[in-house]
C-alpha cells in the first residue's frame, strides 16, 4: 500500500557496514511504494571509474578533477535509482575487491562529497524515496523528520558478509568512514537508533515502516489543524 502524502518524502538509512541497511532500506521502499537509492553504490561508481582511467584513488586532486568531468546521468528503473557512466551502469564491477578498496579513499575527499550531495538532492525528482548511505540524515538530507541508524554487533555483521562471501575488516572501514574530516559517518540528531543484531530484516523494515507512518499521520494531523485555523 502506498502513502499518500503531498509533498516528496525522504526517509534516510544510515549506519554502520553490513547493519543491513539495504535489505532494509529495500524492503521499506518496497511496502511504501517509495522510490530507493543507494548512495554507497554511487561512491563505488566513481572509484570503479577512476580505477578504469588509471586514477589513483589515494590522489585527492585527481580524484576530484575526474569527478568534476566525468559524463553522468541518474536514472530511475524499477524504483531504483542508478547512476550511470556515459551511458553505462556498472553494476558488477562496483563490487569487485579492488572496487571496495579504492572506494573509502575517494569518499572522503570534500568535493567529492559536494558533487554527490547535490546528486542525491535531485533524486526526489523520482518522488518519495529511501535513501540508504553514511550521511543522509546529518548532511544529504538533514531537514528530513525520517532518520534511521542501523548497526549490530561487529561479530553478527561480520557474520553477514562471510554469509554472503566477502571477507572484509569491517571495523576498518567503519572507523575510517567515522574518522574522515568531511560528513563522517555518525548519528543524525533525531534519528531513531536501531540495533537489529538478533533481529530479522522483515523485524527491522516493519520498525521503520510504522514509525515512518506515525510521523506521517502527525504530520497530516499539524496540517490539517493548520489548514483549519487559515480558514478561521
Ligand atoms: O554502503 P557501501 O559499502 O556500498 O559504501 C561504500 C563506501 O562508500 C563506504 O566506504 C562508505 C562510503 N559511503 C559514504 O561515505 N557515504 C555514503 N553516503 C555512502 C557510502
Amino acid at each position: 500500500m502506498s502513502v499518500a502524502v503531498e509533498s516528496p518524502v525522504v526517509i534516510a538509512i544510515d549506519g554502520t557496514s553490513a547493519s543491513g541497511k539495504s535489505t532494509n532500506a529495500k524492503l521499506v521502499a518496497r511496502t511504501l511504494g517509495y522510490t530507493y537509492v543507494d548512495t554507497g553504490a554511487m561512491y563505488r561508481t566513481l572509484a570503479w571509474h577512476c580505477l578504469q582511467k588509471g586514477v589513483d584513488p589515494h590522489d585527492a586532486k585527481a580524484v576530484a578533477n575526474l569527478c568534476r568531468r566525468w559524463k553522468t546521468e541518474l536514472v530511475c528503473v524499477e524504483n531504483q535509482v542508478r547512476l550511470l557512466v556515459n551511458g553505462y551502469y556498472p553494476e558488477k564491477e562496483i563490487r569487485t575487491s579492488e572496487t571496495s578498496a579504492a572506494v573509502p579513499h575517494v569518499a572522503a575527499v570534500p568535493k567529492v562529497r559536494e558533487w554527490m550531495k547535490k546528486r542525491q538532492r535531485e533524486c526526489v525528482q523520482f518522488g518519495s524515496l529511501v535513501m540508504e548511505g553514511r550521511d543522509i540524515g546529518t548532511n544529504v538530507f538533514p531537514e528530513t523528520d525520517f532518520k534511521f541508524y542501523l548497526d549490530a554487533c561487529i561479530h553478527e555483521r561480520t557474520r553477514r558478509r562471510v554469509s554472503e562471501g566477502v571477507n572484509e575488516n569491517l571495523a576498518a572501514r567503519d572507523q575510517r568512514d567515522s574518522q574522515r574530516a568531511a560528513a563522517p559517518l555518525m548519528v543524525a540528531l533525531g534519528a531513531r537508533v536501531i540495533n537489529n543484531s538478533e533481529m530479522t530484516p522483515e523485524q527491522t523494515s516493519q520498525m521503520i515502516i510504522d514509525d515512518v507512518r506515525q510521523r506521517l499521520h502527525e504530520r497530516e494531523k499539524r496540517h490539517a489543524v493548520a489548514r483549519q485555523k487559515s480558514r478561521w
